[in-house]
C-alpha cells in the first residue's frame, strides 16, 4: 500500500505571506505542525503501519515525515530522502508572492506557469538569494548515480521536468517495495503528488492543471502487480480525510489569488 501525502502548511503557504517556495527550505508553521499530528492519528485510526518512508531533502517534508511517525511510534522504521522528491523548482518565481506574479503575468501565463504540464516558469538568476547552486543538499555527496542530473544546476521546472528526475527513483527505490507488498509512507510536495497521480491514475497533461493538493492529509493508493510485473494502482487515491482534504484543494486554489482578488489557479 502506498501513503502518500504533502508536507504539513509552511510559512510561505501561510495565506498571509503567500510566497513560492519552490526548493527553498522553509519550516512547517505551527498549523502544518498540527496537520502532521492529525495525519498521524489519522494512519492510527486506519490502523495504517509503515514499513518504510521516504522524504525530500526539505525541512517542511522532513519534519512533516517525522511528525507523523511519531505519532504511531514508527519513528524507528528505515527512511530514505532524495532531492528528487522535491517540490518543483519554481525558478524566478522562488521568492516571490503568488499576487504579485499573477498580476506580472496575467491570469493565463500565471495559470500555465502554475498547473501546466510542460511549461517552465522564467529560470532563476544564479546570483538571487532564493538559487541552491551552492546548497550542500546538492552537491556530490548525495549523487545516486540514478542518471546524470545535477540538481546544483536546476534553475526552474516543469511538472513534466519533474517528472523525468523522479521516474528512475520510483522505479528504483519505491515500486519494488510496494510489489513487494510493503506498505509505503512518502512525504512530499504538492508537485510530487500531482505527478505520481498523473502517473498512477493515467492523467492527460491537459487533466493534471485540475488537479490541487492539500497540505497535510495523507492519501491511499491500495496496489498490486500488473501482468508485467510492473506496479498498478488497484484504483484512484483516496484521502483518509476527505472533507479537510476538499477544504485544503480551495485553499491552495485561492492562494492564486490576483491582489485584484479575481480567483485563478
Ligand atoms: C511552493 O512551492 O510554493 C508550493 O509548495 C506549491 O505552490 P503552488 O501550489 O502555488 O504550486
Amino acid at each position: 500500500m502506498l501513503i502518500i501525502m504533502r508536507h504539513g502548511q509552511s510559512t510561505w503557504t501561510d495565506k498571509s505571506v503567500n510566497r513560492f517556495a519552490g526548493w527553498v527550505d522553509i519550516p512547517l508553521t505551527h498549523i502544518g505542525i498540527e496537520q502532521a499530528k492529525r495525519a498521524g492519528g489519522l494512519l492510527q485510526q486506519s490502523n495504517l503501519k509503515p514499513d518504510v518512508v521516504f522524504t525530500s531533502l526539505l525541512r517542511r517534508s522532513i519534519v512533516t515525515a517525522d511528525i507523523v511517525l511519531d505519532g504511531i511510534d514508527r519513528s524507528w522504521i528505515p527512511v530514505q530522502r532524495s532531492w528528487r522528491l522535491n517540490e518543483r523548482h519554481y525558478g524566478a518565481f522562488q521568492g516571490e508572492t503568488r499576487p504579485a506574479m499573477h498580476d506580472q503575468y496575467g491570469d493565463e501565463l500565471f495559470a500555465t506557469y502554475r498547473r501546466s504540464y510542460d511549461v517552465r516558469p522564467p529560470a532563476i538568476d544564479v546570483d538571487s538569494p532564493f538559487f541552491q547552486g551552492k546548497d550542500p543538499k546538492y552537491g556530490p555527496l548525495l549523487q545516486d548515480g540514478l542518471d546524470d542530473k545535477k540538481p546544483s544546476e536546476i534553475r526552474s521546472e516543469c511538472l513534466k521536468d519533474l517528472s523525468q528526475r523522479l521516474q528512475p527513483y520510483w522505479d528504483k527505490r519505491v515500486a519494488p517495495l510496494l510489489v513487494a507488498g510493503k506498505t509505503v509512507l512518502v512525504v512530499t510536495h504538492g508537485s510530487v503528488v500531482r505527478a505520481i497521480v498523473k502517473m498512477l491514475e493515467h492523467v492527460s497533461d491537459e487533466d493534471i492543471r485540475s488537479i490541487n493538493v492539500p497540505t497535510g492529509v495523507p492519501m491511499i493508493y491500495d496496489c498490486g502487480v500488473s501482468s508485467d510485473g510492473t506496479l498498478a494502482a488497484l484504483g484512484p487515491g483516496r484521502y483518509l480525510d476527505p472533507k479537510a482534504a476538499e477544504q485544503g484543494i480551495a485553499e491552495v486554489s485561492a492562494l492564486g489569488q490576483s491582489e485584484r482578488g479575481q480567483s485563478k489557479q
